[in-house]
């Protein structure tokens, strides 16, 4: 087959070299009769690629040939690498292909719904403009998903997607490394595995079911079955009513359960240990694509040197430092978490911090007293003990009885967290929007495309 280069990769080193490369023609520019210029992009790049009529090699037809593509149809063009003064496009590559031969390999419709040109603007570049007078389109984001399928085109979406990927099979590589094993759980399950009413319910058969809000209980069945340390990676269903910036009703969860052998501090460093590799990992492995995406939307780097504070601590600072009185073992909201972060942040220089011993009245049931942390807890492994805290918490239990029998063949002491894929890469990316880290969002008003 022919040489094929990506066009993130082209550079002033293969000056005078000819290369061949495929890619979405961006935006279409003649400046003339006998000059057009191309931005052909391929993922997150872009360069510039050049046509001049010259005798013998570019004709004027193929100038109006050029000139007539419309944006986004599919080009391979193949031509000679130069290095020119200026770039006129602003493409992302510093080079230009003095193009020789250009073949459309799949035309697009002239009226598309999005340009990726406009979609792919900062705030900074559109105020700019509208300064200098000059009329941009915002495209806002329900438009965006309205059209994901042409909106996952921006350079700063292709990054997200990636720094995505690249996160979970860290978060894989870590766990495997530490003697976790890989499961899959079921997502269509007889009761409710986090309690609460956030359960999207089906028929299942002629008997009632309902989506797997986490891979709770059968995490949990998985410890008991022998497998020591499980984790898994999974669609997670919640009928959130909460239409937020982010809340999913259907998101990527990062669950691990283990064994505790000592400590349920064990499971705190594990935590933490694994967040700082993912992260690592990405500083490490996705600088361009932290570039892209900080071209546009501005963002500051996390700082996650990992911290830990008990509740009751966590809860003073509020108090002291921001005069947020939080009631007698009362749980935190959004805004109080968010106060309390700012609060850490600015004292330990941490954007990452644990708070130990929250109080039991506010977590699930299948949490253990006093030994908590959010989404992240020891569990009961007591059957009886489970069975009050199930009943307290309202929920059947007929529903979840083989859960609860499965403590009482021997279940070893166990505590585990869970995750949300999007959130992290949300925070780890300062995005404002969980929409934004997930493909297809499904939100309370959202179900296509
Ligand atoms: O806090 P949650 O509900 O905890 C659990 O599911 C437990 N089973 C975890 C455990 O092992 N103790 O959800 C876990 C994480 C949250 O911390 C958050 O990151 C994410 O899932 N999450 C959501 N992400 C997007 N949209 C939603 N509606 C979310 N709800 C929770």
């Amino acid at each position: 087959g022919r040489m094929w280069t990506d066009v993130g990769e082209l550079c002033d080193e293969m000056k005078g070299e000819t290369v061949l490369i495929r890619g979405a023609a961006q935006a279409i520019r003649p400046t003339s009769k006998k000059i057009v210029f191309l931005v052909v992009r391929q993922s997150m790049s872009t360069v510039q690629c050049i046509l001049v009529v010259t005798k013998d090699v570019i004709s004027p037809q193929m100038v109006r040939f050029a000139t007539s593509l419309t944006k986004e149809s599919i080009v391979d063009v193949e031509g000679v690498i130069s290095v020119p003064d200026k770039l006129i496009t602003g493409a992302t590559q510093q080079v230009e292909i003095q193009v020789r031969k250009l073949y459309c390999i799949n035309r697009a419709v002239p009226n598309l719904p999005i340009s990726i040109e406009d979609a792919s603007r900062s705030e900074t570049e559109f105020k700019k403009a509208e300064e200098s007078g000059e009329q941009l389109v915002r495209v806002g984001q329900d438009t965006r998903l309205n059209n994901r399928g042409i909106d996952l085109c921006t350079p700063a979406n292709q990054a997200i997607f990636r720094v995505k990927s690249v996160g979970v099979n860290e978060f894989r590589r870590f766990l495997l490394l530490k003697k976790f094993v890989e499961i899959f759980t079921p997502k269509v399950i007889a009761g409710s595995s986090e309690g609460g009413a956030e359960v999207f319910k089906l028929e299942y058969k002629g008997k009632p079911a309902c989506l797997a809000q986490s891979p709770q209980l059968h995490k949990q069945m998985a410890i008991c079955g022998g497998f020591g340390r499980v984790f898994e990676v999974g669609p997670v269903f919640r009928a959130e009513n909460s239409y937020t910036h982010r809340h999913l009703c259907e998101f990527v969860g990062l669950d691990v359960e283990m064994e505790i052998k000592e400590h349920y501090h064990e499971v705190c460093d594990i935590v933490e240990e694994l967040f700082v590799a993912i992260f690592n990992h990405l500083n490490n492995n996705c600088s361009k694509e932290l570039e892209v995406i900080n071209r546009q939307y501005p963002f500051q780097p996390i700082k996650y040197l990992p911290k830990r504070l008990t509740y009751d601590e966590g809860v003073q600072m509020l108090k002291q430092e921001a005069g947020v009185e939080i009631e007698p073992m009362g749980d935190l909201n959004t805004e109080a978490e968010k106060k309390l972060g700012k609060l850490v942040s600015d004292k330990y220089n941490t954007d990452f911090f644990i708070l130990t011993k929250f109080p039991l009245r506010i977590r699930p049931f299948y949490t253990m007293p006093c030994e908590e942390i959010i989404s992240r807890a020891q569990r009961i492994h007591d059957p009886e003990m489970l069975t009050k805290h199930a009943e307290q918490c309202g929920i059947d239990v007929k529903t979840i009885s083989t859960y609860i029998d499965s403590f009482r063949y021997g279940a070893p002491p166990h505590g585990g967290f869970g995750a949300g894929l999007e959130r992290v890469v949300m925070l780890f990316c300062g995005l404002n929007n969980i929409r934004k880290c997930s493909l297809f969002p499904r939100d309370p008003q959202r179900l296509t495309p």
